[in-house]
């Protein structure tokens, strides 16, 4: 039963690639006291395409808040006791909708989709330009991965989309928007925002203005009305205005990754964490500076707080990480659960030389190679279901070691350690494999809901609620679990380079 001075709640909204929910948490101590989880279906209708419902997101979204305010109750408090919302969510991925009916004009293109190649290849030829052209304006290399990407080929593809704009009816959003636009918009007040780590993502977003810049529009082809206002991350949104939360605030929106580091108070400069969720996404705080990449690494905004100035971050993004556990659960049918990797990569002592680059958006960070495609090579008879599991898993690990590395070149600065989270955080044997693989410590924090958890403190932060304090920051650096690394120098660079050569394998096309 809850008493007087646990009653301020903080809630947060986390619509991840794979599932939303809703968590609350106790503002006193930052306990999570209940959540809802609901997953989201994922469509493949096309090679490289992927695809997911705009409605099923919105519908599942208020599910979670219901059935999690429905727990609240069966646990003493009373949904008033929320003060205040964050929302944070999955990044890039396009909505496009009609603003007369409210109605999506197609399916979301989600992150992931590499449909767009044809796309980036024309902008390419068209403006006789390279990858790095926009780096300057945006922090971004042209690439199928970003939202204006995803714009343009609805409009050079779908004549709905076309006609609404024309008429000036079409909305753009990220997730982030079309939620909002949903949850706080009444039959007076039409609310089309987002924040800047969500413009961030879309490349059209001038990186040091925090403004769209129409240079980078009239690349693109977009027209700018159909973009939402952009807004800190911290300030209050608007009011929920449906449902059993009706009346509460939204103090808060940040993509994923920037909430998670939000959450793991990676909140100096110099500090870092890996996110292991669908992806990998690692965000290293470069603090008010602006940091350009010589390796592939994205500058993005780590999170805005109120007027303050921006504070910027460098991230490595990996496409493919719990993704290819899936991949080996549902398309395979190789391992009953993604539980089941910890027991069986355990179960052999290494992969017997097999390598797996799991290239299936192309690769990422640190080569925007969208050409490349998934391989597991050098498999003999002696290779098992097991082997193959922690391939799979060594995989995920090289590519942050290839991050790590970048972060390095560009920065000078080594990392002293690397704070992970998500769900791939829960399998000891990854982790112990990712420390021997990138040869560095590798630490958990004690709440693994970091990205929720940047959320609701940011959410806090809008509504007066100051979260940030040190004793908070010292818990969850206290009850950290390390990862040392445990095999030899030589070793490690033997079998970082044996998987480089497999990468380059993976570039080459079979057509
Ligand atoms: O940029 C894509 C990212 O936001 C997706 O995050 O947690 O769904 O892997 P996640």
């Amino acid at each position: 039963k809850s008493d007087s001075s646990t009653k301020t709640l903080v809630g947060a909204i986390d619509q991840g690639t794979s599932s939303s929910r809703f968590l609350i948490f106790n503002a006193t101590n930052l306990e999570l006291i209940t959540y809802h989880q609901e997953s989201i279906q994922i469509s493949t209708p096309n090679p490289g395409w992927v695809e997911q419902d705009p409605n099923e997101i919105l519908e599942k979204t208020i599910l979670c808040m219901e059935k999690a305010v429905e727990k609240l109750g069966e646990l003493g408090y009373d949904k008033s006791d929320i003060k205040v919302i964050g929302v944070t969510n999955q990044r890039e991925t396009t909505i496009l909708w009609d603003k007369k009916t409210g109605k999506v004009l197609h399916n979301a293109i989600v992150w992931l989709d590499a449909r767009t190649q044809e796309t980036v290849d024309f902008l390419l030829r068209q403006f006789n330009t390279h990858r790095d052209c926009l780096q300057e304006q945006c922090g971004l290399p042209l690439s199928t991965y970003f939202s204006a990407l995803k714009i343009r080929w609805l409009i050079d593809n779908n004549h709905h989309v076309r006609e609404a704009i024309k008429e000036n009816r079409c909305l753009f959003g990220t997730v982030d928007s079309w939620l909002l636009y949903n949850l706080l918009s009444d039959d007076k007040n039409t609310v089309h925002v987002t924040d800047v780590t969500n413009a961030s993502r879309t490349m059209l977003m001038n990186i040091r203005d925090l403004k769209w810049d129409p240079k980078l529009c009239e690349f693109f082809g977009i027209p700018e009305h159909i973009l939402p206002e952009i807004k800190s991350s911290a300030t209050i949104f608007g009011y929920i205005n449906k449902g059993l939360l009706q009346g509460i605030p939204v103090g808060a929106v940040l993509g994923d990754q920037q909430a998670a580091l939000v959450g793991q108070q990676c909140l100096t400069k110099g500090t870092a964490k890996s996110t292991y969720g669908t992806g990998c996404f690692i965000l290293y705080n470069t603090g008010e500076d602006l940091a350009y990449s010589r390796n592939g690494l994205l500058t993005t905004v780590a999170y805005k707080w109120n007027d303050d100035d921006a504070v910027y971050a460098l991230e490595g993004s990996i496409a493919i990480a719990g993704e290819c556990i899936k991949w080996l659960r549902d398309n395979l049918g190789l391992i009953p659960d993604s539980k089941s990797t910890e027991t069986i990569a355990a179960s052999v002592k290494d992969t017997g030389g097999v390598y797996f680059v799991p290239a299936f958006s192309g690769l990422f960070a640190p080569y925007w190679r969208s050409d490349a495609r998934g391989l597991i090579m050098g498999m003999t008879q002696y290779t098992t279901k097991a082997h193959i599991v922690r391939a799979a898993l060594e995989g995920i690990s090289y590519q942050t070691r290839e991050i790590v590395d970048a972060m390095y070149d560009d920065s000078g600065v080594r990392l002293s350690k690397l704070k992970v989270d998500g769900g791939m955080a829960n399998n000891k044997v990854f982790l112990q494999m990712l420390a021997n693989i990138v040869g560095i410590n590798v630490a958990t924090p004690s709440l693994f809901e970091t990205t929720a958890l940047g959320a609701a403190l940011a959410a806090g932060k809008a509504q007066g609620i100051d979260l940030f304090t040190l004793e908070v920051e010292n818990e969850i650096e206290t009850e950290m679990s390390q990862y040392i690394p445990r095999i030899q120098g030589k070793q490690r660079e033997e079998n970082f380079s044996a998987w480089k050569k497999a990468v380059i394998k993976s570039f080459e096309n079979l057509t």
